[in-house]
C-alpha cells in the first residue's frame, strides 16, 4: 500500500480551536519545507477553499507550503481521499452529532487512525456500536475526547493509579476529582454542543435514560459487574477538601471516559471501582452560597435549552456563535488545577494534582490534541495498540503522559 503524504490531517481547521490547534503545530513543527525542531508532516482540511488561505495567511509566509485539502463533512468521496492521505485525521468539525458520523465510518473501513475532541457521550457510543467491528478489521484506532474533555480526567486518574500500584501494590479503587480552580470561557461550538444534546434529549426518553447512565461508554459485559456510582448533582460540603462543593459540567463526559478506560483495561481499577468530578467553591457560608448558585445556574442553563424559545432566546443573545471563543490574551491567562483523591481497598489515601498553562477550553484542548495527533501517528505503532475505539489514556498512556508535560504545559504531581 502506498505510504500516506501526511502523519496528520487537521479536518476542520478553520474552527475556533482548529485554527489554534493549526498554530500550535506550526510553531512546533513547522512545515515541510520549513521543518521546526520536531518533526510532523501535517496539512490542513475544510470545507472552504478561501478560509483555509485566509488561516493560512494568518500564520505567516513561512505557512504558504502547508497544503490545504478540501472536503465536505458528508462527502465520503472527499473524506476518502482525505483519509488516504494521512496517518491520522484529526476532527474539529462538531457538534459530531450533527457532522462526525461519516468521517468515522471512512476511517474505520480505511483504516484511518482519528482523534476528536468530542465531548457528546451518546454520539460516541453510537459510533463504538456501529464501527467497532469495521475499526478491529481494519485497523483503525479512534479515540475521542483528546481535549480538556477528557484528558485531566483520564490521564489524572491513570497517573494516580500507576502511584498509587508503586507506593501500595494496589490500586485505589475510590476515586473522586475536584477541580480546585480554573478560568476560561467556553466557545460557541461547545456551546453548541451542549444545546444539540439537550434539545435531542427534550423528544427522546431512551436519550434521557441514557444521559444518566454512568457506564453508557462501557462494553455491555462490563456494565453488569459494575459499582453504582455516586453523582454530585447539588451544593455538597466535601470533607476532603473541607470546602463546599458543586456539579461540574464536564463530570457528564468525563465518567464515562473514566470508566471506559477501566473497562478496557479488564478492571485494573478494580471491578468496583467508582469514580466522581466535582467543583469546589470554597469553605464557610461564601462556599455554599457559591455552590448554590452554581447549581441553580446550571438548570437553569438547561431548563432554558431544553425549551425552544428560550433557547432561541439564549442563541440570539447571550451564548457565543460558533466561530466565537476566548481572546488569545484570555487563553494565555486561563489556568487549571484539578486535585484527585484515591482511596485503596483497605483505606490507604493518595491525592495527586493535574494542572494546565492555558485556558483549559482552547489555549490547553487545542495542545493536548495537538499531542494526542502526534502520538496516535508517530509514537503508538498498529502492534501496540490495535485497530477499535480507545480512550487518550488506553490508546496512548506513558508516551502521551510523555509528550504532554514536555511541550503542553500540563504538570502531574504526586501530593504530600
Ligand atoms: N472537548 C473539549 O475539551 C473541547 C474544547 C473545545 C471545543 N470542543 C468541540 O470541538 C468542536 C469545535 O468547536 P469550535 O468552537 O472550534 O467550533 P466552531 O468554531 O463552531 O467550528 C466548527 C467547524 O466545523 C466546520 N464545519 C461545519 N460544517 C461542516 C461541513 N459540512 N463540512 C466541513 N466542515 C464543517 C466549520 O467549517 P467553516 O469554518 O467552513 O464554517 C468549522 O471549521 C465542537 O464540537 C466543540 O464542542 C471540545
Amino acid at each position: 500500500m502506498k505510504k500516506p503524504a501526511f502523519d496528520v490531517v487537521v479536518f476542520g481547521a478553520t474552527s475556533f480551536v482548529g485554527q489554534i490547534l493549526c498554530r500550535y503545530l506550526h510553531e512546533e513543527f513547522g512545515t515541510a519545507s520549513k521543518p521546526g525542531a520536531r518533526q510532523l508532516r501535517w496539512a490542513i482540511a475544510g470545507r472552504s477553499k478561501a478560509k483555509l488561505d485566509e488561516l493560512l495567511a494568518s500564520l505567516g509566509a513561512s505557512a504558504k507550503s502547508i497544503e490545504l485539502i478540501i472536503a465536505d463533512a458528508a462527502d465520503e468521496k472527499a473524506l476518502e481521499s482525505l483519509c488516504a492521505s494521512t496517518r491520522v485525521v484529526v476532527s474539529t468539525v462538531g457538534p459530531y452529532a450533527l457532522y462526525g458520523e461519516p468521517l468515522v465510518k471512512t476511517c474505520t473501513r480505511l483504516g484511518t487512525d482519528y482523534c476528536d475532541l468530542s465531548g457528546e457521550p451518546p454520539w460516541m457510543r453510537k459510533m463504538i456500536e456501529a464501527y467497532s467491528d469495521a475499526a478491529k478489521k481494519s485497523g483503525a484506532r479512534i479515540v475521542h475526547c483528546c481535549g480538556f474533555d477528557s484528558i485531566p480526567s483520564d490521564m489524572g486518574v491513570r497517573f494516580l493509579q500507576e502511584q498509587s500500584r508503586l507506593q501500595f501494590g494496589a490500586p485505589c479503587t475510590q476515586v473522586k476529582m475536584r477541580v480546585k480552580a480554573m478560568r476560561g470561557t467556553a466557545s460557541g461550538g461547545t456551546v453548541a454542543s451542549i444545546v444539540n444534546i439537550v434539545r435531542e434529549a427534550t423528544h427522546n426518553p431512551a436519550l434521557r435514560k441514557e444521559l444518566i447512565n454512568p457506564y453508557s461508554l462501557c462494553p455491555p459485559d462490563a456494565i453488569k459487574a459494575s459499582a453504582r456510582q455516586t453523582n454530585v448533582s447539588g451544593p455538597v460540603f466535601d470533607a476532603d477538601f473541607s470546602a463546599w462543593s458543586a456539579p461540574f459540567v464536564m463530570a457528564a463526559v468525563n465518567v464515562r471516559v473514566v470508566l471506559r478506560s477501566n473497562a478496557l483495561l479488564a478492571n485494573a481499577y478494580g471491578r468496583e471501582f467508582r469514580y466522581d468530578e466535582a467543583m469546589l467553591t470554597g469553605p464557610g457560608f461564601g462556599g455554599r452560597v457559591k455552590a448554590i448558585g452554581i447549581t441553580a445556574g446550571l438548570g437553569g442553563f438547561i431548563a432554558a435549552a431544553a425549551i425552544a424559545p428560550t433557547r432561541w432566546l439564549m442563541e440570539k443573545t447571550l451564548l457565543p456563535a460558533p466561530g466565537e471563543g476566548p481572546s488569545p490574551d484570555a487563553q494565555k491567562k486561563g489556568f487549571f488545577d484539578l486535585r484527585f483523591v484515591g482511596r485503596t481497598d483497605d483505606g490507604r489515601e493518595l491525592r495527586v494534582k493535574v494542572t494546565g498553562d492555558r485556558d483549559p477550553g482552547y489555549g490547553s484542548t487545542a495542545k493536548m490534541l495537538g499531542e494526542s495527533a502526534a502520538c496516535l501517528a508517530l509514537d503508538v505503532s498498529k502492534k501496540e495498540v490495535s485497530g477499535g475505539f480507545w480512550t487518550p489514556s488506553t490508546a496512548l498512556g506513558a508516551r502521551l503522559h510523555e509528550r504532554l508535560v514536555t511541550h503542553a504545559g500540563l504538570k502531574f504531581d504526586v501530593l504530600a
